[in-house]
């Protein structure tokens, strides 16, 4: 594998080795947080739901008024290029859009600006994610975002200090919580089982519509799986057969500790979804399923 410093990166309609990559200190991005993002795993040099992403990507750049900078064509060129490096190695790319380099620091959209664009690739390494068959440790937070967490905005500080003050109590996720409901991870997305039935929140302004959530509800219609999308409130957060976690990059996880108490071990319907789950991504990298 190359040293990170040297991997390639995609800056700006240019390809250099990550330690020359320098943005102004005018972007808009670094001074106001003016800015969206994606995650997208790559399964054998094969993009995972790119479609999905592509079309994220674009309610988030609409959702705060910037064009799109590339084709679909041109960002999965991007994609491709970058994946290249690392043929044998599962890998996630992270993609960035800003608004630009405005002349001032000013909250108002200046005029015409160009977009900054960031992609990078960086390899999945198994040894540092949780094992999902031991599950993780979450704690329940409450939800100090903002309202329109439907947007992949780089705006993540209340994210970034709920994860903080999870991994500070020895748990990998925090739960959010507002007006008594448990909505989503501060990276994930939530799913509960009670008696048989999987539940997972309905998308709105509130949660993040997770490419991961839609498969697993894509799996569920398949394979007969009940599941409804309805809020779940903290009661049922807390009395719920089973929790689980989504999230591209640690895919599908289950909680085997909230708030400090012990729970289940991984549960049944967890284990058929993670097997579909699994086969799904084997198809993928078979060539089986495509990933448009
Ligand atoms: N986060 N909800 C939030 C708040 C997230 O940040 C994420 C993913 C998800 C899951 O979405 P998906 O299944 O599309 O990965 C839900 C990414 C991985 C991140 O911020 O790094």
């Amino acid at each position: 594998m190359n040293e990170l410093p040297e991997r390639r990166i995609f800056l700006n309609d240019e390809y250099l080795p990550l330690k020359d990559a320098k943005i102004s200190v005018l972007d808009r991005g670094f001074l106001l947080g003016d800015s969206i993002y994606e995650v997208i795993p790559v399964f054998a040099g094969k993009p995972f739901r790119l479609p999905h992403h592509f079309q994220r990507l674009n309610n988030s750049l609409n959702a705060i008024k910037i064009d799109n900078p590339h084709s679909d064509t041109e960002w999965r060129e991007i994609i491709a290029d970058l994946s290249s490096q690392y043929p044998d190695q599962d890998q996630s790319i992270y993609l960035q859009v800003t608004r630009g380099i405005a002349p001032i620091r000013d909250h108002i959209f200046p005029g015409e600006i160009k977009p900054s664009v960031f992609v990078m690739s960086t390899p999945l390494d198994p040894a540092k994610l949780p094992d999902p068959e031991k599950g993780i440790a979450a704690i329940t937070l409450d939800d100090l975002r903002w309202k329109l967490c439907c947007i992949k905005a780089t705006t993540l500080l209340a994210n970034v200090l709920a994860r903080q003050t999870a991994s500070e109590q020895g748990a990998a996720e925090a739960i959010l919580i507002r007006d008594g409901f448990a909505l989503e991870g501060a990276a994930s997305n939530l799913f509960i089982v009670q008696d048989g039935l999987l539940i997972t929140p309905p998308k709105g302004d509130e949660l993040l519509p997770g490419i991961t959530r839609d498969l697993v509800l894509e799996l569920a219609t398949e394979h007969s799986i009940p599941f409804k999308e309805e809020a779940i409130t903290l009661d049922e957060l807390k009395s719920a057969d089973e929790i689980w976690l989504s999230s591209s990059v640690r895919e599908i996880i289950p909680v085997v500790k909230l708030d400090g108490v012990m729970r289940q071990p991984p549960g049944p319907l967890w284990k058929q979804m993670n097997q579909l789950y699994q086969k799904y991504k084997q198809d993928l990298r078979d060539g089986i399923i495509s990933s448009d």
